[in-house]
């Protein structure tokens, strides 16, 4: 029978509050998810006091200022600080991004950080990318070709050819455009999503690449492919400014170009 009410244990709770130094003048206040599976305790969120004269520019900056400073159990992922790790995806102020690229002043009020959405949660800020890498992995995210290279030379490419990819080599695997997808919330057991799927295209438009009849194949899936309904969330949220609807879109168009929809 279905279950419309939630565990208890899930249920968030209101966490400590650290308050800055008297003397600070210039404070903006940070909620954070916490949860620690090892407590069995539910959720919280915990409120911090940050004084802004003492902290860098970035909400990275004030996530490292927090575990550096007031509470060192704090934990999320984070490795460039600048927007090309795609590790410290989380969502701040209900929007998947990467804490390192978002200023704080571009902030109104208080701000809220959560772990990105509809991912199982390890602890605090850190989602649980296992299912999302096993798929990355499945489409054969590598260079695929019959035939030998030239001998002694690389495979070459034309400017036009390697111009095809630029909007989708830069994507870093943040997941933020998945996680807000809201096809892959109630199918990314089977629905490959929009990270995985802008990467399934990476190399389908690639010259180099003489693959294409098992990567279409392997994606012309009701599930895989076809559950993408064109909502949109995954372009809006791309931190990386990228197009992943787009290049769904175009993963279609060469179903329907090779006769298999
Ligand atoms: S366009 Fe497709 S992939 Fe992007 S959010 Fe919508 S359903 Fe998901
Ligand atoms: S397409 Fe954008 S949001 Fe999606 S994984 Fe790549 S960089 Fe992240
Ligand atoms: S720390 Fe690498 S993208 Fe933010």
């Amino acid at each position: 029978m279905v279950e419309f009410t939630l565990p208890r244990n899930s249920v968030v709770k209101t966490g400590k509050t650290f308050k800055a130094d008297a003397s600070a003048r210039n404070i903006r206040l940070f909620e954070v998810y916490r949860w620690n599976p090892d407590t069995g305790d539910n959720p919280r969120i915990d409120r911090f006091e940050i004084d802004m004269d003492q902290c860098g520019t970035m909400v990275l900056d004030a996530i490292l200022k927090i575990k550096n400073e007031i509470d060192g159990t704090l934990t999320f992922r984070r490795s460039c600080r600048e927007g090309v790790c795609g590790s410290c995806a989380m969502n701040i102020n209900g929007k998947n991004t990467l804490a390192c690229t978002q200023a704080i002043a571009d902030y109104p009020g208080t701000i809220k950080i959560f772990p990105l959405p509809h991912m199982p949660v390890i602890k605090d800020l850190v989602a649980d990318m296992r299912h999302f890498f096993e798929q990355y992995a499945s489409i054969k995210p590598w260079l695929s070709n019959f035939t030998a290279p030239p001998a002694n030379a690389e495979r070459l490419q034309s400017r036009d050819d390697r111009a095809k990819l630029d909007g989708l080599y830069e994507c870093v695997l943040c997941a933020c455009c998945s996680t807000s997808c809201p096809s892959y919330w109630w199918n990314g057991d089977e629905y490959l999503g929009p990270a995985v799927l802008l990467q399934a295209y990476r190399w389908l438009a690639d010259s180099r690449d003489s693959n294409d009849d098992e990567r279409l194949d392997q994606l012309n899936d009701a599930f895989k492919l076809y559950r993408c309904h064109t909502i949109m969330n995954c372009t809006d949220t791309c931190p990386k400014g990228l197009n992943p609807a787009k290049a769904i879109a175009e993963i279609k168009k060469r179903m329907v170009a090779s006769d298999r929809q």
